[in-house]
């Protein structure tokens, strides 16, 4: 049986973790203030100490108790909330000491958002707390799309909240705001594009203490087969291959999915981890080849994706 909001409410103020959905992928929930709850998540996602967790808050006032706003910052802010929130978009900025160290990886900055889902909103307000939250898996591994992914990768889990689909499917936007503009650190749904209508983009190089965002590793969001993209893979049984495509599957693969028979990179995106998870289940599938998609829109954090998945094999 799916857990109620309340009940997973009392579990977050009572320090534990929650799975919930959002509209980009299932998020692995703790209070945010409070640095052992933080504590729990990484050692359940098995996640690397340096990795900094994203802060959800219900609503964009809540930013002022958890960042500092360099004079100047606010009005910019200010539209890009009022812009993209709820949504896919994080935005780092520098961190108050109300933040423990442990859910920002011990950077001096901490990244916001406000998600756009009714459960997630619901389940901030209830809590009465800001929610530290990552994505619902074990580090590296597929990001979940389904309270059903979430069981699987984190069976010992005793509170997921079932809210469908994400309507998305990839992780937000993660920018920075240097001084003069935005700096992306992670690709998503919202782009450079959509954002360069409402500030421009820095020309400076990005920097967070001297470290890159872990967004920007090379390796990530891998299935546990090897994923090569199509044209760059080594000579293959396509009996044993599955195959990735947009929109027309070839014949003879091991299994073929194919993310949007109309070509719309936003369902594509949507589908992306549900069909590699399926990739990843089916025992005939040794090896992944998967077709690039177009690098327009949401298409370059999808590529981003396939990208970092391949990683290790190229
Ligand atoms: O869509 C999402 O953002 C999902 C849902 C659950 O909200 N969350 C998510 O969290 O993708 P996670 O932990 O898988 O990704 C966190 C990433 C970090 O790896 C890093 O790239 C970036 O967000 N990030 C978070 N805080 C940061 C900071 N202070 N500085 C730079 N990057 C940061
Ligand atoms: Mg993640």
């Amino acid at each position: 049986m799916s857990a109620s909001i309340k009940q997973a409410a009392d579990i977050i103020r009572s320090g534990g973790l929650v799975a919930f959905p959002t509209e980009t992928v299932y998020g692995l929930g703790a209070n945010a203030l409070d640095s052992l709850a933080a504590a729990k998540i990484f050692e359940l996602k098995e996640r690397p100490a340096f990795d900094p967790l994203i802060v959800h808050i219900a609503d964009p006032e809540e930013i002022n108790g958890l960042a500092v706003i360099r004079p100047g910052l606010a009005q910019n802010i200010k539209a890009l909330a009022a812009k993209f929130w709820p949504g896919p978009l994080t935005i780092v900025l520098p961190k108050k000491a109300s933040v423990p160290d442990i859910v920002t990886a011990g950077l001096s900055t901490v990244g916001l958002r406000v998600p756009d889902n009714k459960i997630a909103l619901e389940l901030i307000r209830q809590s009465g707390c800001p929610l530290a939250a990552p994505s619902a898996n074990k580090f590296g591994r597929l990001s979940p799309t389904t309270a059903e992914h979430v069981r699987q990768q984190l069976p010992e889990l005793e509170c997921i909240l079932d809210g469908g689909s994400a309507k998305i499917g990839l992780e937000s936007t993660v920018i920075a705001l240097p001084k003069d503009g935005f700096a992306i650190l992670r690709q998503g749904a919202i782009t450079a594009e959509d954002l360069a209508k409402i500030l421009p983009v820095s020309r400076q190089p990005v920097k967070n203490n001297g470290l890159a965002s872990p967004g920007l590793l090379r390796s990530h969001y891998s299935p546990g087969k090897p994923l090569y993209l199509l044209g760059a893979e080594p000579p293959l049984d396509k009996s044993r291959t599955g195959c990735l495509v947009l929109q027309k599957a070839p014949a003879g693969f091991a299994r073929t999915e194919a993310l949007s028979p109309q070509g719309d990179l936003r369902a594509a995106a949507a589908n992306l981890f549900s069909a590699l998870h399926r990739l990843e289940a089916d025992r005939a599938v040794e090896y992944i080849v998967a077709e690039p998609v177009p690098e327009e829109g949401i298409g370059l954090a999808i590529m981003d994706k396939l990208r970092k998945a391949s990683f290790r094999w190229k």
